[in-house]
């Protein structure tokens, strides 16, 4: 039995008995990561921008929010369409109280990079609890580099933060970090900015960014040699049609969930399967899974297929270099796959993992650790044992949404009842997974 429990601000997932098989077709919502960057975009190009499939998450309702007070026109958000008309460039106004980026990182680097550069205006800033400690010098410095002024807590690296935006200059910056926020923050800047920004980062990250730039009319030139990006700045923007793919992101919990439960076949339809996204299909193909990619195609700018995956028994793997940025939100829901593989998986250069909506190696080791998984965290990773059937215990979320769903999937294949606290967090970015697991289950 799956139920779902509300208490005040809480909620609790109960999960009281094994899968004896997950079967059906799932629908997931949209990319989180498209879907924020449809808003942003459509809030500062000219015109109208419909978005069709947005993501009804926690997360985009933040950056929906925030664009709204700075006076982007955004109707009720709903998957069907969204309209969004854009301000311009510059003219976000100055918005009459703190913008609210809520748990999400996406939502509040990004925005600061169009922020610092609003000439004239202040802004305040701030985001939960979880957001209140993640670091953001890592674009206050390339943006203070750009001429930015920016204030905030421990020495300007924590919301809540202040800018006084100014007229900003181009940069070449070499990020020290693989991050699709630091990234596409610069380039935001960058696109406000007379000249040429560039970055170049350590290895590939997702470029949503950059493929919705160019869509909306932005002037970049990509340099795959060097994973090096520059935009011109002062191009405007002109309101597009953007239709969000599925997240793979959340589709990666069904992939788990169906590789790992006996006598089970799920097809997961339109999931987006950017290359820059996809280390989760070659992680799991490396373990042994049964999936198979499907009715491939392209939807507005970005590649979009089905994916079936069916029962298999997984056998252990070692991630680590240039995939951890491309399954930089599965290593969760990886872990999960590791207790149920034959062998040792080893998770290393995954230390981005400790500054996300939680410490996600200290948290799956210390949850799944409850569960009776043999999992050990490393200073940079993760080492899991499998083969140690998994017991129901009670468990945690840490308030992050993929937490909660990777330990649901792994309850679905305890023994005994597993509760766990603190699974309002899946509205972050996946609203329906509950109503999901329920229809699958069998
Ligand atoms: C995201 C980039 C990733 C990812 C996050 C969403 C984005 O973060 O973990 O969930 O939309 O750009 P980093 O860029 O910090 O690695």
């Amino acid at each position: 039995m799956i139920n779902l429990t509300h208490n005040q601000n809480s909620s609790q997932l109960v999960i009281s008995h094994q899968a004896q098989s997950l079967q059906g077709n799932i629908t997931i919502p949209g990319d989180k990561s498209i879907s924020h960057r449809a808003l942003m975009l459509g809030a500062i190009a000219s015109g109208e921008t419909i978005i069709k499939g947005l993501l009804l998450g926690e997360d985009p309702r933040s950056t929906a929010k925030c664009f709204q007070a700075m006076g982007a026109k955004i109707s009720e958000l709903n998957s069907e369409e969204v309209r969004v008309i854009g301000v311009g460039e510059k003219g976000l106004q100055e918005p009459f109280d703190v913008l609210d980026a809520g748990n999400s990182g996406t939502t509040m680097r990004l925005m600061l990079g169009l922020l610092a550069a609003q000439s004239g205006k202040f802004f305040s800033v701030t985001g939960d609890d979880s957001l209140k400690t993640r670091p953001m010098s890592r674009v206050i410095k390339p943006l203070q580099e750009m001429g930015a002024i920016i204030y905030g807590r421990n020495n300007h690296q924590n919301a809540p933060l202040a800018v006084v935006g100014q007229n900003l200059k181009p940069i070449h910056y070499h990020s020290p970090i693989a991050s699709a926020q630091v990234k596409s923050c610069i380039l935001l800047a960058g696109l406000m900015s007379e000249g040429k920004t560039t970055v170049t980062e350590p290895a590939l990250s997702r470029d949503h960014s950059e493929r919705m730039l160019h869509a909306f009319g932005g002037k970049l030139e990509i340099d795959q040699d060097t994973n090096s990006v520059t935009i011109e700045g002062g191009t405007p923007l002109q309101g597009q049609t953007v239709i969000v793919p599925g997240d793979i992101s959340s589709a990666a919990f069904w992939l788990v969930a169906g590789a790992i439960t006996p006598d089970s076949e799920l097809t997961i339809t339109n999931v987006g399967i950017n290359p820059t996204r996809t280390g989760i299909l070659e992680a799991l193909e490396m373990m042994g899974a049964d999936i198979t990619i499907i009715n491939e195609r392209e939807t507005a700018g970005e590649p979009v297929a089905d994916l079936q995956v069916k029962t298999s028994q997984l056998k252990a793997c070692t991630l680590s270099g240039a995939i951890i940025p491309r399954l930089i939100d599965e290593i969760p829901i990886l872990a999960v796959a590791a207790c149920f593989a034959e062998g040792t998986t080893i998770i290393k250069d995954a230390e981005e993992l400790r500054v996300k909506e939680s410490d996600r190696l200290a948290v799956m080791a210390l949850e799944l650790g409850k569960m009776g998984a043999k999992i050990t965290e490393l200073p940079e990773g993760l080492e899991i044992t499998g083969g140690n059937p998994l017991r129901g215990a009670e468990v945690d979320s840490y308030t992050d949404h993929r937490i909660a769903m990777s330990l649901a999937i792994a309850a679905l294949n305890a023994k005994g009842n597993t509760i766990i606290n603190r699974a309002e967090a899946i509205s972050i970015s996946y609203p329906t997974f509950v109503n999901t697991l329920k229809e699958i289950f069998n």
